[in-house]
Formats: structure tokens, C-alpha cells, sequence
């Protein structure tokens, strides 16, 4: 598998709730007025996960919507399948199935998906991307290598695609800070960008790195601003799946050979502030938007 897939669909929702919180709206009101004026928009969603992108953007356009999902982990897509049937039947909209379609209608609007399971990596054997006019991606960037980002970025550019994209990681910081939080979040951040299959994850470097690459080409606007989580004491599954992640990597570094000296002593510690509520976490994120010098 070239890339990460393996996200539990738990993880995955219960992150929503953040996300949400954290979506920065200057670059989410640039994108609604970008396409203030069209009829219909249409949106490939890639790295779709359990369809929490599409979940949150969909109500944000009023207009009739053409999506298609493109997830390659199928657990995860046969989730997203199942979570969009009851937001529809919530919303209430009609809802038809037909294979991998979805179809939804309420009143004059009529939002139609696709689910279409395979790598972004290879979007044009997918799709036709010309036929769409952005492309979103949450959580997704900070996952690939230079070279993945490099040539998606040259696909999105050469089908005239607008470019939503949030949640990109950039830090982390732990309230109260401890003297060691500085030394294993920098390991955490460098087993996220360690050598794998397909490269090194650009892990904190990811939103740097993109709007490097879109300076190089000509585009109508470009805008790139902060999406933090606030993870407060109270949202101890947040935190004990945060913990995990941390504890998981370091591990793994450690048996890459970094010292894991005081590392038990290091995450005791998270975990008694967790457990007397005193523990909280900032999680610095970017979100970006970007339109093409013509449109599609
Ligand atoms: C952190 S999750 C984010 C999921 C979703 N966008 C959200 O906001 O909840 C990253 C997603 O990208 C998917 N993914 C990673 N590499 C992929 C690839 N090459 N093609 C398609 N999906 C991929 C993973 O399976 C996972 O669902």
C-alpha cells in the first residue's frame, strides 16, 4: 500500500467534532464566494475517509453538487456510504442507490455522489478530472511525500481544479508544558516524515511545501491560514487517542534505535494530568485555498 490507510473509523468521527471546530472560515468563505455565482458545483473529495468532508461541505454550498468520494481503504468507504444515507435521511432528502452512486434530492437541490474506491495517486484512471472544478482534502497532505504532492498539485493545475484543503499538522503543544514535551513531540513529528514505502511522510512540512509548489504557478487567488484543535481537559477520548499515537511512534522510533529513556516516565505523566482533567492539547493545523486563473 503506498500510503497510510489504516485509520480506524472510530478515530475518524471522533476527530469530526474538531475539525469542525478548528475549519478556519476566511479560507471556507473564500471557497463558498468563489463559487457564489455557479449553478452547480463539482467537488472530488480525495482521501475521503468515512465522508466527514463531504458531510461538512455539502451543507455549506446551496447550489446542486456533484461529488465523487475517492477513498482507497474499502472499510472505510463502505462506512462513508452507510454515515451519508442517515445524514441524508436526516436532512431530509430523498435518498436512491444505484451501485457505486448516491443520489440525494430536497426541493430544487439534487447532490449526486460517487464512491470510488482507489488511489488518488492515479486520479485519472478514476475519473475525468476536467470535469470537476475542485478538488477538497482534509487531513490528507501532511501524509504524502514531495514528490505525491508535487504531481497531484500538477494534475489539480493542469485540469483548471480550485483547491480546498484543511487540517494540514503543523505542531502540537501540551498544557501544562513539561521540559521534556519539546523532545518527544520532535521525535513524534520525525517518525511522521521517516523513510517508508513510498518516501518520507511530509508530516509538519506539508503546508510549506504546498504553497511553495503553487507559488511556481499562476494562479487567481491563494490563501493559506490556521485551523487549531482545542482539546480540553474534558475530551479525555481525544486525548487518550492522541496519547496512543504518541506512544505508538515513539515507540517505534525507539526501536529504530532513538533513546526512549524517561519516555514511560514522559507519558505517565500526560496520563495522571489526563485522568485529574488538568490536561490540554493545542494542535496546530493550516487550511488553504486556491483557485485556477480559468475556470473548468
Ligand atoms: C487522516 S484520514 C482523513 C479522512 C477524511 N478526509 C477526514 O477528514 O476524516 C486520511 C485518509 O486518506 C486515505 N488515503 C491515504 N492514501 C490514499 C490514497 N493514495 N488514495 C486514496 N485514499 C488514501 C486514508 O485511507 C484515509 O481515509
Amino acid at each position: 500500500m503506498p500510503t497510510d490507510t489504516q485509520f480506524a473509523t472510530d478515530w475518524l468521527e471522533e476527530r469530526y467534532r474538531f475539525d469542525v471546530a478548528a475549519r478556519n472560515p476566511k479560507v471556507e468563505a473564500a471557497c463558498l464566494q468563489y463559487f457564489a455565482q455557479h449553478p452547480m458545483v463539482s467537488i472530488i473529495d480525495i482521501g475521503a475517509g468515512t465522508g466527514a468532508n463531504f458531510i461538512y461541505l455539502s451543507e455549506k454550498f446551496p447550489q446542486s453538487q456533484q461529488w465523487a468520494l475517492v477513498e482507497l481503504n474499502p472499510n472505510l468507504l463502505k462506512r462513508a456510504r452507510e454515515r451519508l444515507k442517515i445524514w441524508a435521511a436526516a436532512k431530509d432528502y430523498t435518498v436512491r442507490e444505484d451501485g457505486q452512486n448516491l443520489d440525494f434530492r430536497r426541493n430544487d437541490q439534487h447532490i449526486q455522489v460517487q464512491l470510488l474506491q482507489g488511489s488518488f495517486l492515479e486520479l485519472p484512471r478514476l475519473l475525468q478530472p476536467d470535469q470537476y472544478q475542485m478538488v477538497t482534502a482534509s487531513a490528507v497532505f501532511d501524509l504524502l511525500c514531495e514528490q505525491m504532492l508535487s504531481d497531484l498539485v500538477q494534475t489539480f493545475h493542469q485540469n483548471r481544479l480550485a483547491l480546498l484543503t484543511t487540517l494540514n499538522y503543523e505542531s502540537m503543544a501540551y498544557l501544562p508544558a513539561d521540559a521534556e514535551d519539546d523532545h518527544w513531540i520532535r521525535l513524534y513529528e520525525t517518525h511522521m516524515q521517516r523513510e517508508q514505502d513510498f518516501g518520507k511522510a511530509l508530516g509538519p512540512r506539508c503546508s510549506d511545501f504546498l504553497e511553495k509548489e503553487y507559488a511556481q504557478l499562476p494562479t487567481a487567488q491563494m490563501l493559506r491560514a490556521p485551523s487549531r484543535w482545542q482539546i480540553e481537559p474534558a475530551d479525555t477520548f481525544m486525548h487518550g487517542h492522541m496519547l496512543q499515537f504518541l506512544e505508538q511512534s515513539l515507540l517505534e522510533m525507539k526501536s529504530m534505535g532513538h533513546s526512549g529513556k524517561g519516555l514511560d516516565a514522559w507519558l505517565q505523566r500526560k496520563k495522571v494530568q489526563l485522568q485529574s482533567q488538568q490536561l490540554r492539547l493545542s494542535v496546530a493545523h493550516s487550511d488553504f485555498f486556491t483557485a485556477p486563473v480559468y475556470e473548468g
